[in-house]
Protein backbone atom coordinates (compact mmCIF):
# COMPACT_ATOMS: atom_id res chain seq x y z
CA UNK A 1 0.00 0.00 0.00
CA UNK A 2 1.55 3.29 -1.09
CA UNK A 3 1.48 5.63 1.85
CA UNK A 4 3.93 8.52 1.60
CA UNK A 5 2.71 10.51 -1.59
CA UNK A 6 -0.38 12.52 -0.47
CA UNK A 7 -3.09 12.08 -3.21
CA UNK A 8 -6.00 15.47 -3.46
CA UNK A 9 -9.21 14.37 -1.10
CA UNK A 10 -12.44 13.47 -3.52
CA UNK A 11 -13.75 16.63 -5.23
CA UNK A 12 -16.90 16.60 -3.59
CA UNK A 13 -16.00 16.55 0.03
CA UNK A 14 -14.22 19.96 0.10
CA UNK A 15 -14.01 21.14 3.38
CA UNK A 16 -14.04 17.76 4.66
CA UNK A 17 -13.42 16.87 8.57
CA UNK A 18 -12.35 13.74 9.42
CA UNK A 19 -13.58 12.83 13.05
CA UNK A 20 -11.07 10.54 14.83
CA UNK A 21 -11.86 9.60 18.61
CA UNK A 22 -10.60 6.92 20.62
CA UNK A 23 -9.17 5.97 24.07
CA UNK A 24 -5.13 6.39 24.27
CA UNK A 25 -2.71 3.80 22.82
CA UNK A 26 -5.46 2.89 20.08
CA UNK A 27 -3.43 4.49 16.90
CA UNK A 28 -5.40 7.90 16.91
CA UNK A 29 -2.17 9.72 16.09
CA UNK A 30 -0.49 7.50 13.48
CA UNK A 31 -3.58 6.82 12.14
CA UNK A 32 -5.02 10.26 11.90
CA UNK A 33 -1.47 11.64 10.27
CA UNK A 34 -1.34 8.93 7.60
CA UNK A 35 -4.90 9.72 6.57
CA UNK A 36 -4.05 13.49 6.53
CA UNK A 37 -0.94 12.82 4.80
CA UNK A 38 -2.19 10.31 2.12
CA UNK A 39 -4.79 12.47 1.29
CA UNK A 40 -2.80 15.84 1.35
CA UNK A 41 -5.46 16.98 4.30
CA UNK A 42 -3.67 19.06 7.44
CA UNK A 43 -4.18 17.55 11.34
CA UNK A 44 -5.52 18.84 14.25
CA UNK A 45 -4.42 16.87 17.34
CA UNK A 46 -6.46 17.65 20.17
CA UNK A 47 -5.10 15.96 22.72
CA UNK A 48 -2.03 17.97 22.75
CA UNK A 49 -3.68 20.76 23.12
CA UNK A 50 -5.03 19.32 26.61
CA UNK A 51 -1.47 18.49 27.17
CA UNK A 52 -0.27 22.19 26.50
CA UNK A 53 -2.70 23.72 28.47
CA UNK A 54 -1.54 21.36 31.47
CA UNK A 55 1.99 21.72 31.20
CA UNK A 56 1.51 25.48 31.69
CA UNK A 57 -0.98 25.14 34.41
CA UNK A 58 2.07 23.09 35.86
CA UNK A 59 4.54 25.06 35.26
CA UNK A 60 2.37 28.36 37.18
CA UNK A 61 2.31 25.88 40.19
CA UNK A 62 -1.66 25.38 39.89
CA UNK A 63 -3.08 22.81 41.49
CA UNK A 64 -4.40 20.47 38.94
CA UNK A 65 -7.21 18.51 41.22
CA UNK A 66 -8.61 22.09 42.20
CA UNK A 67 -11.51 22.72 39.21
CA UNK A 68 -11.91 26.55 40.42
CA UNK A 69 -8.39 27.34 40.43
CA UNK A 70 -8.03 25.58 37.03
CA UNK A 71 -10.92 27.27 35.99
CA UNK A 72 -9.72 30.77 37.15
CA UNK A 73 -6.10 30.58 34.88
CA UNK A 74 -7.22 28.41 31.46
CA UNK A 75 -7.99 31.28 29.92
CA UNK A 76 -4.36 32.68 30.37
CA UNK A 77 -1.93 30.83 28.08
CA UNK A 78 -1.54 31.64 24.43
CA UNK A 79 -1.53 27.95 22.63
CA UNK A 80 -1.11 27.27 19.33
CA UNK A 81 -1.43 24.07 16.71
CA UNK A 82 0.85 23.45 13.64
CA UNK A 83 -1.68 21.45 11.28
CA UNK A 84 0.88 19.59 9.06
CA UNK A 85 0.70 16.15 9.32
CA UNK A 86 4.32 15.74 9.01
CA UNK A 87 5.52 17.58 11.44
CA UNK A 88 2.99 18.42 14.09
CA UNK A 89 4.00 21.91 16.33
CA UNK A 90 2.70 23.07 19.64
CA UNK A 91 3.69 25.81 21.40
CA UNK A 92 2.40 27.70 24.19
CA UNK A 93 3.35 31.68 24.38
CA UNK A 94 5.45 30.54 21.72
CA UNK A 95 7.61 28.02 23.36
CA UNK A 96 7.92 24.49 21.94
CA UNK A 97 6.42 21.87 24.46
CA UNK A 98 6.03 18.85 21.91
CA UNK A 99 8.37 16.90 24.47
CA UNK A 100 7.32 18.47 27.54
CA UNK A 101 3.57 17.25 27.08
CA UNK A 102 4.88 13.51 26.85
CA UNK A 103 6.26 13.88 30.00
CA UNK A 104 5.29 11.84 33.09
CA UNK A 105 4.38 15.16 35.28
CA UNK A 106 1.60 16.26 31.93
CA UNK A 107 0.34 12.35 31.59
CA UNK A 108 -0.26 12.19 35.25
CA UNK A 109 -2.44 15.21 35.34
CA UNK A 110 -4.02 15.88 32.09
CA UNK A 111 -7.38 13.84 32.83
CA UNK A 112 -8.65 15.85 35.57
CA UNK A 113 -7.50 19.30 33.91
CA UNK A 114 -9.47 18.22 30.56
CA UNK A 115 -12.53 17.59 33.07
CA UNK A 116 -13.08 21.23 33.85
CA UNK A 117 -15.72 22.70 31.71
CA UNK A 118 -14.07 25.88 31.49
CA UNK A 119 -10.89 23.84 29.68
CA UNK A 120 -13.05 22.51 27.54
CA UNK A 121 -14.79 25.28 26.13
CA UNK A 122 -11.27 27.35 25.58
CA UNK A 123 -10.04 24.73 24.04
CA UNK A 124 -13.38 24.16 22.34
CA UNK A 125 -12.86 27.92 20.45
CA UNK A 126 -9.51 27.57 19.66
CA UNK A 127 -10.34 23.77 18.16
CA UNK A 128 -13.42 25.33 16.50
CA UNK A 129 -11.40 28.30 14.73
CA UNK A 130 -8.15 25.93 13.24
CA UNK A 131 -11.22 23.40 11.58
CA UNK A 132 -12.75 26.76 10.11
CA UNK A 133 -9.55 28.17 8.55
CA UNK A 134 -7.99 24.78 7.00
CA UNK A 135 -11.80 23.83 6.10
CA UNK A 136 -11.70 26.79 3.72
CA UNK A 137 -7.95 25.42 2.45
CA UNK A 138 -9.04 22.68 2.00
CA UNK A 139 -9.74 20.20 4.61
CA UNK A 140 -8.71 18.06 8.03
CA UNK A 141 -8.20 15.12 10.18
CA UNK A 142 -9.34 16.11 13.59
CA UNK A 143 -8.29 13.42 16.61
CA UNK A 144 -9.55 13.34 20.27
CA UNK A 145 -11.95 12.22 22.51
CA UNK A 146 -15.28 14.60 21.54
CA UNK A 147 -14.45 15.35 17.89
CA UNK A 148 -17.21 13.36 15.85
CA UNK A 149 -19.62 14.28 19.39
CA UNK A 150 -18.99 17.87 20.39
CA UNK A 151 -16.39 19.71 18.69
CA UNK A 152 -16.99 18.74 14.75
CA UNK A 153 -20.64 16.79 14.94
CA UNK A 154 -21.47 17.52 11.72
CA UNK A 155 -18.11 15.93 10.34
CA UNK A 156 -19.05 13.55 6.97
CA UNK A 157 -16.54 10.75 8.26
CA UNK A 158 -16.74 9.77 11.68
CA UNK A 159 -14.48 7.08 13.49
CA UNK A 160 -14.14 5.14 16.70
CA UNK A 161 -10.73 3.45 17.08
CA UNK A 162 -10.05 0.98 20.16
CA UNK A 163 -7.56 -1.56 21.04
CA UNK A 164 -7.34 -4.33 23.30
CA UNK A 165 -5.44 -2.79 26.66
CA UNK A 166 -2.70 -5.60 26.25
CA UNK A 167 -2.34 -4.28 22.31
CA UNK A 168 -2.27 -0.48 23.34
CA UNK A 169 0.31 -0.82 26.03
CA UNK A 170 2.85 -2.52 23.92
CA UNK A 171 2.33 -0.19 21.63
CA UNK A 172 2.44 3.31 24.17
CA UNK A 173 5.82 1.66 25.86
CA UNK A 174 7.59 0.93 22.64
CA UNK A 175 6.95 4.75 21.36
CA UNK A 176 8.16 5.80 24.57
CA UNK A 177 11.38 3.45 24.35
CA UNK A 178 10.37 1.13 27.06
CA UNK A 179 9.25 -2.50 26.29
CA UNK A 180 10.15 -4.91 29.41
CA UNK A 181 7.49 -5.96 31.17
CA UNK A 182 7.25 -3.68 34.28
CA UNK A 183 7.10 -1.27 31.71
CA UNK A 184 4.20 -2.12 29.91
CA UNK A 185 2.05 -2.93 32.90
CA UNK A 186 3.19 0.39 33.78
CA UNK A 187 1.46 1.94 30.87
CA UNK A 188 -1.43 -0.48 30.70
CA UNK A 189 -2.49 0.63 34.38
CA UNK A 190 -1.67 4.42 33.38
CA UNK A 191 -4.05 3.79 29.97
CA UNK A 192 -6.74 2.21 31.81
CA UNK A 193 -6.56 5.26 34.54
CA UNK A 194 -7.02 7.95 32.39
CA UNK A 195 -9.85 5.44 30.10
CA UNK A 196 -11.90 5.66 33.23
CA UNK A 197 -10.99 9.66 33.82
CA UNK A 198 -12.37 10.82 30.34
CA UNK A 199 -15.10 8.31 30.07
CA UNK A 200 -16.22 8.75 32.89
CA UNK A 201 -15.98 12.95 33.30
CA UNK A 202 -19.48 15.21 33.02
CA UNK A 203 -18.51 17.21 29.86
CA UNK A 204 -17.67 15.91 26.50
CA UNK A 205 -16.99 12.45 27.77
CA UNK A 206 -15.13 9.87 25.36
CA UNK A 207 -18.22 8.07 23.55
CA UNK A 208 -18.68 6.68 20.43
CA UNK A 209 -20.41 9.16 18.64
CA UNK A 210 -23.76 9.10 16.63
CA UNK A 211 -23.17 8.00 13.03
CA UNK A 212 -19.13 7.05 13.88
CA UNK A 213 -17.34 4.03 12.42
CA UNK A 214 -15.85 2.03 15.50
CA UNK A 215 -12.86 -0.26 14.42
CA UNK A 216 -10.66 -2.10 16.56
CA UNK A 217 -7.32 -1.89 15.45
CA UNK A 218 -6.11 -4.64 17.42
CA UNK A 219 -5.96 -7.06 14.89
CA UNK A 220 -4.30 -4.51 12.20
CA UNK A 221 -1.55 -2.98 10.74
CA UNK A 222 -1.04 0.60 10.85
CA UNK A 223 -1.39 0.73 7.29
CA UNK A 224 -4.37 -1.26 7.45
CA UNK A 225 -6.19 0.73 9.53
CA UNK A 226 -4.92 4.07 7.17
CA UNK A 227 -6.52 2.18 4.20
CA UNK A 228 -9.93 1.75 6.25
CA UNK A 229 -10.09 4.75 6.96
CA UNK A 230 -9.73 6.05 3.64
CA UNK A 231 -11.72 4.02 2.33
CA UNK A 232 -14.95 5.41 4.38
CA UNK A 233 -13.53 8.89 2.90
CA UNK A 234 -14.12 7.75 -0.11
CA UNK A 235 -17.48 6.43 0.40
CA UNK A 236 -18.52 9.53 1.98
CA UNK A 237 -17.56 11.12 -1.37
CA UNK A 238 -19.36 8.94 -3.49
CA UNK A 239 -22.59 9.26 -1.52
CA UNK A 240 -22.18 13.14 -1.76
CA UNK A 241 -22.15 12.55 -5.38
CA UNK A 242 -24.88 10.22 -5.47
CA UNK A 243 -27.01 12.69 -3.72
CA UNK A 244 -26.36 16.16 -6.00
O1 LIG B 1 -4.86 11.84 22.97
P1 LIG B 1 -3.99 12.15 24.20
O2 LIG B 1 -3.64 10.92 25.00
O3 LIG B 1 -2.79 12.96 23.87
O4 LIG B 1 -4.93 13.06 25.12
C1 LIG B 1 -4.48 13.52 26.36
C2 LIG B 1 -5.66 13.77 27.27
O5 LIG B 1 -6.42 14.86 26.79
C3 LIG B 1 -6.63 12.61 27.42
O6 LIG B 1 -6.36 11.87 28.59
C4 LIG B 1 -7.98 13.26 27.51
C5 LIG B 1 -7.79 14.64 27.00
N1 LIG B 1 -8.51 14.92 25.76
C6 LIG B 1 -9.82 15.28 25.85
O7 LIG B 1 -10.37 15.30 26.95
N2 LIG B 1 -10.52 15.65 24.73
C7 LIG B 1 -9.93 15.63 23.53
N3 LIG B 1 -10.62 15.99 22.44
C8 LIG B 1 -8.58 15.21 23.42
C9 LIG B 1 -7.90 14.85 24.55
Amino acid sequence: MEHTSSTPAPDALVGLVIAVDGTSGSGKSSTSRGVATRLGLRYLDTGAMFRAMTWWLLREGVDVHDAGAVAARCGEPDIVSGTDPENPTITVDGTDVAVEIRGDAVNGAVSPVSAVPEVRARLLDLQRAVIARETRAGGIVVEGRDIGSVVAPDAPVKVYLSADPEARAVRRAAEQGATGATDVAATQESLLARDRIDSGRATAPLVRADGAVHIDTTPYSLEEVIGLVVGLVEDADARVRAAR
